[in-house]
């Protein structure tokens, strides 16, 4: 995998026989009934616990699961123990807290080659706080030669798992951390090119600091979603009854300024690509069909729900022609058939072009992105299992549960 990751992994330490507390993100989707609903953070966790095994470790993990407000059966983390164990292939034990004595005696009593599960951690707020005493308890608890960060998908949150638990513990990286690391940060910093990005979903506050860093780094920039919605409406164009991010005029202004400056002022629209067409309906619903006009035939009761014909033509070409592609955010309201063709007319142009590093960040786009695929993300060359974490990072960010870990240097 290259020597480019800053961090110390599992596989520059000597782990026969430690005991390990492992950090993983199992915050997966739930159905009402409390099934898991998608488990790709569950199966992407595999290597480094096979790993882990392979060196004969007694494996603690840790997870949060949902936002509870205190102990709440419904956000237990039964559900993934008994999905891990089915795809480990071996019994994974779910203990009823992450501190306190019964938890240390039952790690104690624990021979090598098993693996334990602690209950969700944001049970207790002190998770959240970073805690540092919370996080002390956790490690008089199981007693671990070394903290293994796996969770990518909260790495770019300060809790007491992913900050305060690395100043109890030496902490290193484990294999899932390190691979999504090194694609996201290698697409961004030396990517083939053209470089594509794709930015849909539904605020521009949230991805300003991500459009920022694309407009520097990216060749092209596709703008669709409620996203386009915002941009259009700054723009002077009469949306409708469209979903769009009120008072975002300063701050689309300065992204053309941004992309004014980088490409000059006559080229910002081949640049910034915005729909020339939408497809709209009166209504969000399951039932209503799709109706397309241009930007400038939107109804003041329409509503843009995905990018229109001549806009997907226009997407796919350019898609075509990539040799990186970046995409968070879907294209429309890709929930309902009807509106997610821009969505999967773009899947499908990446998925054809052979040449291209595609990268999907978490989140939203990584669910359409599975869907769509039903091969597991395979027709992508990495499927982030992270949704703000992955855009943080892809944003330049530096992110705590990373930071957090031993350094490298000097050791490659
Ligand atoms: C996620 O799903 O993005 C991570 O698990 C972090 O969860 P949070 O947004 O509730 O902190």
């Amino acid at each position: 995998m290259g020597r480019k990751f800053p961090k110390q992994t599992i596989r520059d330490v000597d782990l026969r026989g430690k005991t390990i507390l492992l950090r993983s993100d199992y915050n997966v989707p739930l159905t009402k009934r409390g099934q898991i609903s998608d488990d790709l953070r569950i199966r992407a966790s595999l290597p480094t616990l096979r790993y882990l095994l392979e060196q004969n470790c007694k494996i603690i993990i840790m997870s949060h699961l949902g936002r509870p407000k205190g102990r709440d059966p419904k956000l237990s983390l039964k559900v993934v123990a008994d999905h891990l164990s089915k795809l480990l292939g071996r019994p994974v034990k779910l203990l009823g807290d992450c501190v306190g004595e019964s938890v240390r005696q039952t790690v104690r009593r624990a021979p090598l080659g098993s693996v334990l599960m602690l209950e969700n951690l944001r049970f207790y707020d002190e998770e959240e706080a970073d805690d540092l005493v919370f996080a002390k308890s956790i490690q008089r608890a199981v007693r671990a030669d070394y903290f293994v960060q796996d969770g990518f998908a909260v790495a770019h949150r300060a809790h007491a798992s992913t900050h305060a638990i690395s100043l109890c513990v030496p902490g290193l990286a484990g294999l899932l951390l390190e691979k999504e690391y090194i694609t996201i940060t290698k697409a961004m910093s030396s990517p083939k090119r053209p470089l594509v990005a794709i930015i849909g979903g539904a605020k521009v506050s949230d991805k300003i600091s991500l459009i920022k860093r694309l407009i520097k780094k990216a060749d092209r920039i596709l703008i669709g979603g409620a996203m386009s919605n915002t941009f259009l409406h700054c723009r002077g164009v009469n949306i409708g009854k469209s979903v769009f991010e009120p008072g975002m005029e300063k701050v689309v202004s300065e992204i053309y300024d941004l992309a004014a400056a980088k490409v000059g002022v006559d080229n910002v629209d081949k640049f910034l690509v915005l729909p020339v067409d939408v497809a709209v309906a009166k209504e969000i619903s399951k039932d209503c069909c799709r109706r397309e006009v241009s930007i400038d035939h939107i109804k003041d009761d329409d509503m843009a729900l995905d990018i229109g014909s001549q806009t997907i033509e226009a997407f796919t070409e350019i898609l075509a022609d990539a040799k990186t592609v970046i995409w968070n955010g879907p294209l429309g309201y890709a929930e309902i058939d009807n509106f997610a063709i821009g969505s999967a007319r773009a899947a499908l142009a990446i998925a054809q072009n052979n040449e291209a590093t595609s990268i999907v960040g978490g989140g939203d786009t990584a669910d359409f992105i599975l869907k769509w695929d039903g091969h597991d993300g395979a027709s992508f060359t990495h499927v982030s299992t992270g949704g703000g974490a992955s855009m943080a990072l892809m944003a330049g960010k530096k992110l705590p549960g990373i930071e957090s870990l031993l350094d490298s240097y000097g050791m490659r």
